[in-house]
């Protein structure tokens, strides 16, 4: 499959598509809370953006190869060191001091949203927040890449410089991705890498940027239900999500929630279809 260029009624249902998955991961905040389990901010979530959004939750029931078993939950949540698709349990009440990363990706008329956050439940420790935040600021430089022209390469090179230069690690193994009627589209979008190589982006392209940055080594290891994927040194791991759309001068980040408006002054890396 070819990496495809989305037309203006396909950009249109993109828009939408993102702009409710951003809504999801705003609505479920004042619920991630010490004392709650991630199977309670799944089920909340589930029958939101069933019930109230019409939509389909992606990740429910998703399959990618016949040899890994269907993911049993309608979003992901990655806790502490786990690096992503974390399975929503009952198992254990979160705490004070812990990060979790909620993964959404809702389906609406075909079309794909895919974003994801991290939350502090109560005071995280100073490593805790300096990685998200530097995994945050990663993400926002991959964006800030993003343009016609631009290679895949000066993403991957902006993060990986970014987070290395904080003496983190960039996760390989798991990488950003085309997205539209498709979940996972080509091409696939690296987290490093070096500047001036890779795929040229043009106007239509959507894809995501998705970070995972490990406060220890890179390596990371699938736990046997198949589809949790942890740090092999259990140190801290964070992840922060959007979906872009390249347009004919920069990027429009499908998922922006409205705490983003002017975060940091980037706000220029938010235009909007109208700027
Ligand atoms: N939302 C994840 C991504 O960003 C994919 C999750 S697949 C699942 O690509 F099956 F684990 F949900
Ligand atoms: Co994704
Ligand atoms: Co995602």
């Amino acid at each position: 499959m070819q990496v495809t260029l989305k037309d203006t009624q396909a950009v249109e249902k993109m828009r939408i598509a993102g702009r409710l998955a951003a809504e999801v991961l705003t609505m479920i905040e004042p619920h991630v809370q010490a004392g709650v389990t991630t199977g309670e901010l799944n089920r909340i979530c589930h029958d939101y953006i069933t019930d109230e959004q019409q939509c389909i939750p992606a990740p429910l029931n998703y399959q990618p190869s016949p040899a890994q078993p269907p993911f049993p939950a309608s979003i992901c949540t990655s806790l502490n060191h786990v690096v992503c698709h974390g399975i929503p349990s009952d198992s254990r009440k979160l705490k004070n001091g812990d990060i979790l990363n909620i993964d959404v990706t809702v389906i609406k008329d075909g079309y794909h949203g895919d974003t994801s956050k991290m939350f502090f439940v109560g005071k995280p420790s100073v490593l805790a927040r300096r990685l998200v935040e530097v995994t945050q600021e990663c993400l926002y430089l991959g964006i800030a890449e993003v343009r016609p022209g631009a290679m895949l390469g000066d993403i991957g090179h902006a993060i990986q410089r970014h987070a290395e230069g904080h003496h983190f690690s960039v996760v390989r193994e798991l990488c950003g991705h085309g997205i539209g009627l498709g979940f996972h589209e080509p091409p696939q979008v690296l987290h490093y890498g070096r500047r001036n190589t890779g795929l040229r982006l043009e106007a239509g392209m959507t894809f995501t940027i998705e970070p995972m940055i490990n406060a220890g080594s890179a390596e990371v290891r699938t736990l046997p239900d198949q589809w949790t994927i942890v740090t092999r040194d259990h140190k801290l791991t964070a992840q922060w999500e959007h979906t872009l759309l390249v347009t004919g001068t920069g990027c429009e980040v499908l998922t922006r929630r409205d705490e983003e408006a002017d975060l940091n002054g980037r706000d220029s890396l938010f235009q909007t279809a109208s700027a």
